[in-house]
């Protein structure tokens, strides 16, 4: 079974860049050591959307490094990087959990929408992100708790019924749904001191249009048997009355950040 449950296409890679537009501006890059001059690797950097978002924080000195399994991803990542022109950042294939990258060579390692997608792995990536760092630099890990998304109003077709299929299928391949509450323990267990844990639950409207991360796996949970090809269809059908409608539902997603310190 693939490592990623997601199929990449268009829709896909373009929710990967909205949910990573505006990342940047946060305060906790600066409190992971995302700063001028800083050496930051992004294990599991899918199309690097992140890391572009983050070249003007570590400046033409610092250097940023993407390593992702899908080859697609990394095809996609590096057409995105050259089209910026940002020659500091560099999108290889390979695995979050053994990159092949010099232990002791970053200042920050950032997992960021990884762990909820292995589970059973998720130490062995922390481990190995723990290992990436020099003495005094830092981890971030930033994930979910997707057992706490709400919508208004909670039972707007085709949403809801489509999150409860998806929520079945990330548990029957292992994963662990509520991990955005464990990264503490796993930076604690990989020998980091834990300086930050903070969520943001912020309530944001639909936007028009949009699929969330359940409909790039619709093919993959026909084929798994969580739902049939008559549900996509429905599904599909709900969608576009949905986005026809000039009143959109608000989504409460909780995001988990987590930073751990390596002495
Ligand atoms: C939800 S996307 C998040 C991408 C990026 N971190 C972001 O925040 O926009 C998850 C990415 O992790 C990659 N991935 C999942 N498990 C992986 C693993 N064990 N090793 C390398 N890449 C992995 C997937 O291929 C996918 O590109």
């Amino acid at each position: 079974m693939s490592r990623y449950g997601l199929e990449l296409d268009n829709t896909e890679h373009a929710r990967l860049r909205a949910q990573a537009a505006g990342a940047g501006a946060g305060e906790i890059w600066a409190l992971a050591g995302v700063a001028t001059g800083a050496d930051v690797v992004d294990l599991g950097c899918g199309p690097a959307a992140v890391m572009l978002e983050l070249a003007s924080l570590v400046g033409p000195e610092g250097t940023l490094t993407g390593v992702d399994a899908d080859p697609d991803m990394v095809e996609r990542g590096q057409a995105a990087v050259a089209a910026a022109g940002a020659d500091n950042v560099i999108v290889r294939q390979g695995l979050a959990e053994d990159s092949g990258l010099a232990p002791g060579s970053f200042d920050c390692a950032i997992v960021r929408l990884v762990l909820i997608h292995n589970g059973g792995r998720e130490q062995e990536i922390v481990d190995h992100a723990a290992s990436l760092v020099r003495p005094g630099g830092r981890v971030l890990l930033i994930d979910l708790d997707s057992t706490m998304i709400r919508y208004i109003p909670g039972t707007t077709a085709p949403i809801s019924e489509l999150h409860e299929r998806y929520q079945a299928y990330q548990r029957a391949r292992g994963n662990d749904p509520a991990v955005g509450l464990r990264l503490p323990e796993l930076l604690e267990a990989a020998g980091l001191q834990v300086e930050t844990f903070r969520t943001a639950c912020a309530p944001r409207r639909r936007g028009s249009g949009e699929r969330g991360p359940s409909w790039a796996a619709r093919r993959a949970m026909v084929e798994e048997g969580v739902a049939t090809t008559e549900d996509l269809e429905r599904w599909t059908r709900q969608f576009e009355e949905l986005d026809d409608q000039q009143k959109q539902p608000w989504i409460i997603g909780c995001v988990f950040m987590a930073i751990g310190r390596r002495c």
